[in-house]
């Protein structure tokens, strides 16, 4: 059966942790959905892992509902979430409605995920009251890159804690199911997910939260560049990669490949 946002709450009041991981496509979504990876997310980070961006803010509403689709065939049993992208749901309630509404609609995901505080919280609100599922996202949001100057660890001052705590109150009130928490002291992931009955999943918010998500090449050891202090690499599939294509292109230039064991005879043999 597959996961719904009513086993989250559940984990969450029996202190159970649980992953999230992000997707963006069909092949990868099946392997996570064999490993029994809970939540899916099809990240607007997919503007860096599968588009080449440098950052989040380019990604369309059509370029997640396309990855989206992909994810949801991959990916019968998990809880899939649809991240909002940049500009999708900034301008008015009725832009993220309808936004939000082809993400359910016609990519088939479960829930949606918006970034911040402020106007955020009335959107949280008006979608679950019309059955849209909301995750919330607070700390180092990466559609706030410019206004934070780069991506800088969030919430260090007190005031500046205060109010991602307010925040996640307040998201909590307007129905979000659970709450990401991205580039954030731990000492204050732990106050946040020790104040709220919903999860919160972390990314750089320290050991304390509830559930933790990482992006999947990075887990794969599939980043070329530079991966944030917070990230694991449980493979390293990026090299693996490199040997095998160089050993295909090897065997292509000796003659090596394709041999006997993989060519078509004229005639099947008895
Ligand atoms: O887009 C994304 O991948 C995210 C996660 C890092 C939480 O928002």
């Amino acid at each position: 059966m597959s996961i719904t946002i009513a086993d989250l709450r559940k984990w969450k009041a029996e202190r159970k942790r649980f992953t999230m991981l992000t997707a963006y496509d069909y092949t990868t979504a099946r392997w996570l959905d064999r490993a029994q990876i809970p939540v899916l997310l099809v990240g607007d980070s997919l503007g860096m892992t599968m588009l080449g961006y440098p950052d989040t803010l380019s990604v369309t509403m059509d370029d997640m509902v396309h990855h989206a689709k992909t994810v949801v065939r991959g990916a019968p049993n998990a809880l899939i979430v649809g991240d909002m992208p940049f500009m999708a749901y900034h301008a008015s309630l009725e832009d993220t409605v309808r936004n939000a509404g082809r993400f359910l609609q016609e990519a088939g995901v479960h829930a949606v995920k918006m970034e911040g505080g402020g106007r955020v919280i009335e959107y949280t609100r008006a979608l679950t009251g019309m059955g849209i599922p909301v995750m919330g996202h607070l700390g180092l949001t990466p559609q706030f890159l410019n206004q934070f100057g780069g991506w800088k660890v969030q919430g260090r001052s007190d005031e500046a804690a205060e109010r991602i705590l307010a925040d996640a109150q307040a998201l909590e009130i307007a129905g979000a199911f659970s709450i990401v928490l991205e580039g954030i002291p731990s000492p204050l992931g732990k106050r946040v997910t020790e104040a709220l009955a919903i999860p919160t999943i972390g990314i750089g918010a320290g050991p304390h939260t509830d559930a933790q998500v990482l992006v999947i090449q990075d887990v794969l050891g599939l980043t070329p560049d530079h991966v944030a202090k917070f990230v694991k690499a449980y493979a390293q599939l990026g090299p693996e990669i490199e040997r095998a294509v160089r050993r295909f292109d090897e065997e292509v230039r000796s003659g090596a490949f394709p041999d006997p064991a993989h060519e078509y005879a004229s005639k099947p043999t008895a």
